[in-house]
C-alpha cells in the first residue's frame, strides 16, 4: 500500500468509498465531500494500490481554537472492506495527525458514530481517548461519540 496526498482527478474514486463505506445519513454528499477535499485548511491522504488504484482516504481540517491555538478535526477515514486490517486505516490516521501538526495543531477531535465499535478502536489503538457525545449528531437517535488526542506530546514523530 501506498499513501500521498489528494489530486482532484481521485475524485469519483474517493466518492466511490465513500458509498461503499458509509449510508445515508453518514454518507457525505458529492458537493460537500469536493468542498472538503478543495479547502485550504484541509489535507486529504490517499491509500493505493501499487497498480495506483485509490482504496481508502482520510481527510483532516483544521481551525483556531482558544487561547491562539489550533485544533485539528478528522471528517473522515474510510477504507474499502476487501482492504481492511492490513493497517491503511491507522497509517492514514498518522499521515493525517502528521498535516494537522504540520498546520500548527497541537490536538484533533473527531465525532464517530456511536455504534461503530470497530472505528472508536482504530482511534483507541491511536492514542485517543473519550472526551465527550452528541447526541442526535448524524440524525435522530444517531448520536456521535466525541473522541480526543493531545498532538502536543509526540511531537516530531513520524507518519507510520
Ligand atoms: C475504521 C476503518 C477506517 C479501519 O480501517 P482499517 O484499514 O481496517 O484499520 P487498521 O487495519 O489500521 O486497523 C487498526 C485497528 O483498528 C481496529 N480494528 C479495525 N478493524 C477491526 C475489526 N473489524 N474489529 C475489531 N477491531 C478492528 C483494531 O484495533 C486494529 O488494530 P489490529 O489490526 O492491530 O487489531 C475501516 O474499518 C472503515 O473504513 N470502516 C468504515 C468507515 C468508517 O467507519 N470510518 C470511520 C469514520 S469515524
Amino acid at each position: 500500500m501506498k499513501y500521498r496526498l489528494y489530486k482532484p482527478d481521485d475524485f469519483d474514486a474517493l466518492y466511490a468509498i465513500e458509498t461503499v463505506c458509509f449510508e445515508p445519513p453518514l454518507r457525505f454528499e458529492r458537493a460537500y465531500l469536493r468542498q472538503l477535499t478543495r479547502a485550504r485548511n484541509s489535507a486529504t491522504w490517499v491509500a493505493e494500490e501499487n497498480d495506483g488504484k485509490p482504496v481508502g482516504f482520510a481527510v483532516v481540517e483544521w481551525r483556531p481554537a482558544r487561547g491562539g491555538r489550533v485544533a485539528g478535526y478528522i471528517a473522515t477515514i474510510e477504507v474499502l472492506p476487501e482492504h481492511r486490517r492490513v493497517g491503511a486505516g491507522g497509517a492514514l490516521l498518522g499521515r493525517a495527525e502528521v498535516s494537522a501538526r504540520e498546520a500548527g495543531a497541537d490536538a484533533i477531535w473527531l465525532h464517530v458514530d456511536a455504534r461503530n465499535e470497530v472505528a472508536r478502536r482504530l482511534y483507541e489503538k491511536h492514542g485517543y481517548t473519550e472526551a465527550g457525545a452528541s447526541e442526535n449528531f448524524y440524525g435522530p437517535g444517531q448520536g456521535a461519540r466525541i473522541l480526543v488526542k493531545d498532538l502536543a506530546k509526540d511531537v516530531g514523530k513520524r507518519a507510520e
